[in-house]
């Protein structure tokens, strides 16, 4: 893919798509970590040294979550962390943004409006489609070059991150080009066995990532948690409770159990829980799976056991998405143990998701064993070998 170095980006005005998406607290709406905030510093400072004018570009949630949010705090912060003004602009395409990025100075930063506010964004659609939506359309001859440093949305086939490319010079930023390369390193046939940890919300990305690994063969193990286990263990015919039943029917999981049963016909090597940390009439306590009575919150102490064993034994270990709901005390043990019985291990260690990273607090990690990177779904499609479309846009549309 083309990066900074082989583009001439200076003295000029530039489009560059980050991905700050970051877990909001639910009950004050503020930022949970803010990582994913940080990480853009080199591309920011190297193209603002250069004389550019830079505009950010970035969704945050999705339509219907409690995390799709604007973007004002996230200009806070980035402000804070480039040590310079990052103006947010409320709006991406519209009279006034135009107006704002067309009168943007030399050297300046500004950060646009959450991009998903414009619905044809959240469109999955071709490069060659998405070149001709409003948004491309209307941003594009404001700008002589687009920059895409947002590897964590690099699995979508969205406007921002697809339909620039087609129309705009454009390379990938340090991000970018870190990220890729730093995950290039676990393709080692030698460094086995291979344990992958996978949780959180996002239950049709982790089938499709456990799809990717189970048909190329490229897990030795895949640890579950969270709705994702809940999913395999229906899949396997096992009982988890009608009340965990009415959550997935509710969050329409149980539609997904067929491609989960294919995926366990295919041999893929799954392991669900034993027990379960449960909250039951407001009290939490723990429960064995096919004996569920309250509703699952947390892994239980059993199965953190075999987990960390299977952790400790690994040469690579991927991380991504909670074991449980995180955001309260009650039941972080289960991912919390996990967390650091892998920055423990010998193993490299790979971690994905904001929630997990939220985790991490200030520990400091050794950047030769842990790799903590800024994408979930998409690290994890990158690592299982799946093409992803904001990457590949970027080596087939070539330097203008
Ligand atoms: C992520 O956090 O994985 C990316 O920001 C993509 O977000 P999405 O899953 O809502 O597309």
């Amino acid at each position: 893919i083309p990066t900074l170095d082989d583009v001439d980006f200076s003295s000029k005005k530039i489009l560059v798509r980050i991905d700050i998406n970051s877990p909001v607290d639910p009950k004050t709406g503020n930022l949970l970590d803010d990582s994913r905030l940080k990480a853009y510093n080199s591309t920011i400072r190297e193209l603002v040294e250069k004389g550019n004018s830079v505009v950010l570009i970035s969704h945050q949630g999705r339509p219907g979550d409690n995390d799709f949010i604007s973007l004002e705090e996230h200009a806070k912060i980035l402000s804070k962390y480039l040590d310079t003004d990052v103006e947010f602009i409320e709006d991406v395409m519209g009279p006034y943004a135009r107006e704002k990025i067309q009168n943007l100075e030399k050297g300046r930063v500004m950060l646009l409006d959450n991009v998903r506010f414009v619905s044809e964004e959240l469109i999955e659609a071709s490069p060659s489609q998405h070149a001709k939506s409003y948004l491309v359309r209307r941003l594009s001859p404001l700008f002589d070059g687009y920059v895409n440093d947002a590897f964590a949305a690099s699995h979508r086939s969205q406007a921002s991150l697809v339909g620039f490319p087609v129309v705009l010079k454009s390379s990938a930023g340090r991000l970018m080009e870190k990220e890729v390369s730093a995950l290039a390193k676990i393709f080692n046939p030698d460094d086995y066995p291979k344990v992958f940890i996978l949780g959180g919300g996002k239950v049709l990305d982790s089938v499709r990532i456990i799809e990717n690994l189970v048909k190329k063969r490229l897990a030795d193990r895949i640890l579950t948690g969270g709705l994702i286990a809940e999913l395999f263990a229906v899949a396997k015919g096992l009982d988890i409770g009608k009340d965990n039943i009415r959550v997935l029917e509710k969050l329409g999981i149980l539609s997904l159990v067929p491609r989960a049963r294919k995926i366990l016909l295919m041999g893929g090597p799954i392991e669900i829980p034993v027990d379960f940390r449960v909250e039951k009439e407001g009290k939490v306590i723990e429960e064995p799976l096919n004996k569920l009575t309250g509703v699952i919150k947390d892994i239980g102490t059993t199965t953190t056991g075999i987990y960390s064993s299977f952790i400790k034994d690994a040469k690579v270990i991927v991380m991504r998405g909670p074991m449980g709901i995180i955001e309260d005390e009650r039941f972080r043990e289960g991912s919390k143990t996990l967390l650091v019985d892998a920055l423990e291990s010998s193993g490299y260690l790979i971690i994905g998701g904001g929630h997990m990273i939220s985790m991490l607090g200030n520990v400091t990690v050794d950047s030769n064993k842990v790799h903590i990177s800024t994408g979930g779904g998409a690290l994890l499609l990158f690592l299982a070998g799946e093409k992803l479309p904001a990457l590949e846009v970027l080596s087939t549309s070539g330097v203008k």
